[in-house]
């Protein structure tokens, strides 16, 4: 072998092992979310295609949790980048088939959004290079029949509009619209032919809206409106997905993220949980620990305990509970918005269950023994 080549093996070598050490130590002995919570609703983590093939990640997975997203593998841009027709299945199909394997239901994200989309799409033969109204129509009608229809009776729920709206009231925006290339070219309507386009390659799936800062008064207005708009045109759908990227500080309590998880009960929707991590960065945005201490993680414990007890609370109108990531030393928050120290989830980096975890599986205790 050449040297180069010889070091290159060597790398990858040290990260199987490393990795393979990490999901050895496992959760030995702790309970499992899955199960803890299976009298409630499922709850469950953000993967990647690795996780599972790799060490015994997906058997500390399969133990965990009873539902998964693919944190990217299901994207426009990971399914379906390089132009019509060329679709790339694989990755997430081996996600897919584990969830299946091991009755993990799969919520699907995100067949709609600004970012991480299939790029080609918007360009074509209208003004300035743009996609004309019918060639983004036929694409987006494409796209979600084959996509959809490829997961048929596979994923359960399906992100179908991610982040439409704008979060900042002081943002002067047509109707409190992203304005999007979807939005550009199709105007709101598109959020409706997505909906009508999922539906009819999956009949059987739930179908969802999902945005972030869905405790806002203001977000909280415009996806009740959007609810009632579907509806009254006899549009399809199913469920809000509240994002919920939250931190130890903000927002300051739960309250309006349970008014809002009622809200969409009262009309007639389901809730679900889709991206939940509490960051120890009180300012999401400007932050930056330099140590996880025992005090910060359990202010981290008490927020999430909070938390579950609002969905244990809402249990009706609640049908599943995700986290954003396998665990702390995967999860976003390490790289975004810039690098720094964090450790949102409910699992350290060797898969250790945290104070965090405990907590969630005391809200749970509670609540049998309210009973
Ligand atoms: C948003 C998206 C997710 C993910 C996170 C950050 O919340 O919905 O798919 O990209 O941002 O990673």
């Amino acid at each position: 072998m050449k040297p180069r080549n010889l070091l290159r093996f060597a790398a990858l070598l040290g990260l199987l092992i490393t990795t393979q050490a990490a999901f050895a130590s496992d959760t030995d002995g702790a309970p499992s979310l899955a199960q803890t919570y299976a009298p409630y609703f499922p709850v469950g983590a953000a993967i990647t295609p690795g996780q599972v093939m790799m060490g015994n990640g997906g058997d500390f997975i399969a133990r965990q949790f009873s539902v998964v997203v693919a944190e990217n593998a299901m994207k426009p841009q990971s399914l379906n980048k390089f132009g019509p027709g060329r679709y790339e299945f694989e990755a997430a199909d081996a996600l897919v088939d584990f969830a299946g394997k091991h009755g993990i239901k799969v919520r699907g994200h995100a067949l709609v959004w600004h970012q991480q989309a299939a790029d080609w799409m918007f360009y074509g033969s209208g003004p300035n290079g743009d996609a004309t109204r019918e060639e983004l129509t036929e694409r987006l009608r494409t796209y979600i029949h084959d996509v959809v229809g490829h997961f048929k009776g596979r994923v359960w729920a399906w992100d179908v509009v991610n982040e439409a709206f704008v979060p900042d009231e002081n943002v002067a925006q047509e109707g409190g619209w992203r304005k999007s290339h979807w939005y550009r070219i199709l105007g709101p309507d598109y959020i409706a032919l997505a909906f009508q386009f999922a539906h009819e390659a999956d009949p059987e799936a739930l179908l969802f809206y999902n945005d972030y800062g869905t405790e806002s008064p203001r977000k909280r207005t415009l996806i009740l409106s959007l609810i009632r708009d579907l509806q009254k045109r006899g549009v399809p759908i199913h469920g809000i997905g509240h994002q919920s990227h939250y931190t130890i500080a903000q927002p300051a309590d739960f309250g309006g993220l349970e008014t809002t998880i009622e809200d969409v009960g009262a009309l007639g929707l389901t809730n679900q949980i889709t991206e939940l991590d509490i960051s120890l960065n009180a300012n999401l945005m400007k932050d930056a620990i330099s140590e996880v201490t025992p005090a910060l993680l359990k202010l981290q414990a008490a927020r999430y305990r909070d938390f579950f007890e609002m969905c244990l609370r809402q249990q009706k109108v609640v049908s599943a509970v995700l986290m954003w990531g396998l665990n702390d030393d995967v999860s976003w928050l390490r790289t975004w918005p810039f690098a720094r120290m964090d450790a949102p989830l409910l699992f350290d980096g060797a898969l250790k269950p945290k104070p965090a975890f405990w907590a969630v599986i005391e809200a749970a205790k509670a609540q049998a023994a309210a009973k």
